[in-house]
């Protein structure tokens, strides 16, 4: 790199370095002994004990039930409800209790004389919490509504384990063969956490279950509206409908299929793509610029050459881990924001009709190719992608709409300034020459982004928008869509573990004392390398700076 570029380079990450210094890796050091603590805190909670029992269809069961903790001064922490699976028990309780175990054989005696039936499940410290957190087991315990609605399978999970309101507990003093020491506390603990899934909004848990998100297309292969400009083409819709079923049987992780484009098709991408360039050089974000080249010269990007989508996938993969996998066509805002948590972008295959190369009411190749891919090689942008899905798994509908909305007007019709000058990131700009055009020609209400009042705004498909947003810099627009994830409610937080490619709820402490463990180990090796790199000195910490390129082998 020469020195321009390295200074270009610098300047794009001055915003976020820091000094670092002998104080900052004390600090760090000081953060993995509270890090520590932490963990002591998740152990003592486990001393839990939670109760599963069958009332009637009295009220006055489940008082009488909680008379009887009280009485033998038992702590209760938590209780919820549930429809029973009994005709005699119409309805169960779950209460989770902070316990002596000494005091249990008395209190499960006191509690039979109460309820129908009685499950006692005391959390076990010696069973590998990675037991507990099986993605087959609690992975589909969604519940229907919506677009969700073929996932309802969670019940499974207790039901196979044996029918509820068993008598089923390992009390001291109180022998119980049948019992085992796996499957009671990991039967409580599911489902507990089911009964919590269960109000939510199902969301994939692993990387596998993009297949079954990506098969629920709005509008699917030669199902095109009446004003679409390939209704009346037959052979198009022909072709559309062979785009679409390859989509379809598409299964995550296999190589994406390549296309044999037509001359058409190539001659539609041509004209897209020629416009397009002589207005990126003005117009489009410095980001863009950046990595534009990189796909022309790993990619296939060119006038007469439609790229592959498995080329991209695989640059991508190696620049910032996102994935590209073949959709048939629009999905809801749900299911699209679901597949960036877990760094895989739903990308359609086929290409506008050559009516109008300079319009399409619908995402189409050109879209995704020239709009999304060069952002989507971006480090700092594919980490903000994938927090806002993170942020809409198991929102609720009203909160994805939002967040959608502020993603529509970021991600595909944001702008934003750099050097003092209005530039352009959103993708939906960056692929439709006209739209582009009509924002950068000064008569386009052009507004300040802000959140709370964005997400109230109404997305427009096949016009130009009503206004756009932009942010004093690239930065500030991801930090504004950081903070307002931020306030979407949800009763747990989740992290992608990209060893496993699945989605952890952390909605435990144990689980939230296996992310500790991990993130001690990455923070004693920050500290040992800035204890190496300082020797008492300060340094220059620029946090995002992004890895070297393809063609930088030295990293310089
Ligand atoms: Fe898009």
């Amino acid at each position: 790199m020469d020195s321009a570029a390295a200074k270009a380079r610098r300047g794009r990450f001055s915003s976020v370095s820091s000094m670092i210094d002998e104080d900052d890796i004390s600090g760090i050091e000081n953060k993995l002994k509270d890090l520590g603590s932490v963990k002591e805190t998740a152990e003592a909670a486990k001393k839990t004990v939670s109760f599963i029992f069958g009332v009637g269809d009295r009220i006055s069961g489940l008082a009488g039930v909680l008379k009887i903790f009280e009485a033998n001064n038992i702590e209760v922490v938590h209780v919820e409800s549930r429809g029973g699976r009994r005709a005699s028990a119409p309805f169960e309780i779950f209460v989770d209790v902070d316990a002596d175990r000494s005091k249990l054989p008395s209190l499960v005696d006191a509690l039979k004389a109460e309820v129908e039936s009685v499950m006692v499940q005391e959390v076990d410290k010696s069973i590998d919490p990675d037991q507990t957190e099986s993605g087959a087991a609690i992975s589909g315990g969604g519940i229907g509504g919506g677009a969700n609605d073929e996932a309802v399978d969670g019940g499974d999970a207790f039901e196979n384990s044996g029918p509820a309101g068993v008598v089923d507990t390992e009390i001291p003093g109180k022998s119980n063969p049948a019992s085992t020491k796996t499957s009671a506390p990991r039967q409580g603990r599911m489902l507990r956490r089911q009964m919590t899934m269960e109000r939510l909004p199902w969301f994939p848990r692993r990387i596998q279950d993009l297949d079954k998100v990506s098969r629920r297309v709005i509008m699917y292969g030669s199902e095109l509206d009446a004003d679409h400009p390939g209704f009346k083409d037959v052979e198009y819709r022909k072709r559309r409908m062979w785009f679409a079923d390859l989509a379809y049987n598409y299964r995550q992780g296999e190589p994406i299929p390549r296309i044999e484009y037509t001359a058409e098709e190539t001659r539609t991408w041509a004209a897209v793509y020629k416009e397009l360039s002589s207005l990126y050089q003005k117009h489009a974000c410095r980001e863009f610029l950046e990595n534009l080249p990189q796909l022309q010269k790993f990619c296939g990007y060119r006038e007469d050459n439609i790229p592959q989508l498995e080329d991209i996938s695989r640059y991508l993969k190696d620049r910032t881990g996102f994935v590209l996998r073949p959709v048939a066509g629009y999905l809801s805002a749900r299911d699209f924001l679901s597949g960036l948590a877990f760094r895989v972008f739903h990308c359609t295959q086929y290409i506008r009709h050559g009516a109008d190369p300079f319009y399409t009411p619908e995402p189409d190749c050109c879209h995704e190719i020239l709009g999304h891919m060069p952002l989507l090689a971006d480090p700092s942008f594919a980490q903000f992608s994938q927090e806002i899905g993170l942020a809409s798994l198991g929102a609720s509908d009203e909160e994805v709409q939002k967040l959608a909305t502020c993603y529509f007007f970021t991600i595909e019709f944001g702008l934003c300034k750099q050097e003092g000058e209005m530039k352009v990131y959103g993708a939906g700009l960056l692929s439709c020459v006209d739209e582009f055009r009509f924002v950068m020609s000064g008569k386009a209400e052009i507004n300040s982004f802000d959140p709370r009042t964005v997400s109230k705004e109404e997305c427009l498909v096949t016009t130009f928008q009503n206004r756009y947003f932009y942010t004093p810099s690239f930065e500030d627009a991801k930090e504004k869509m950081r903070e307002f994830a931020k306030t979407i409610r949800r009763p747990f937080d989740v992290r992608y573990n990209p060893y496993t490619q699945s989605v952890e709820v952390l909605d435990s402490p144990r689980r939230i004392a296996n992310v500790v463990n991990e993130l001690k180990g990455d923070l004693a090796i920050i500290s040992s390398a800035l204890r190496k790199m300082t020797s008492g000195r300060k340094i220059l910490l620029a946090v995002s700076e992004p890895p070297p390129r393809m063609d930088d082998e030295d990293g310089k």
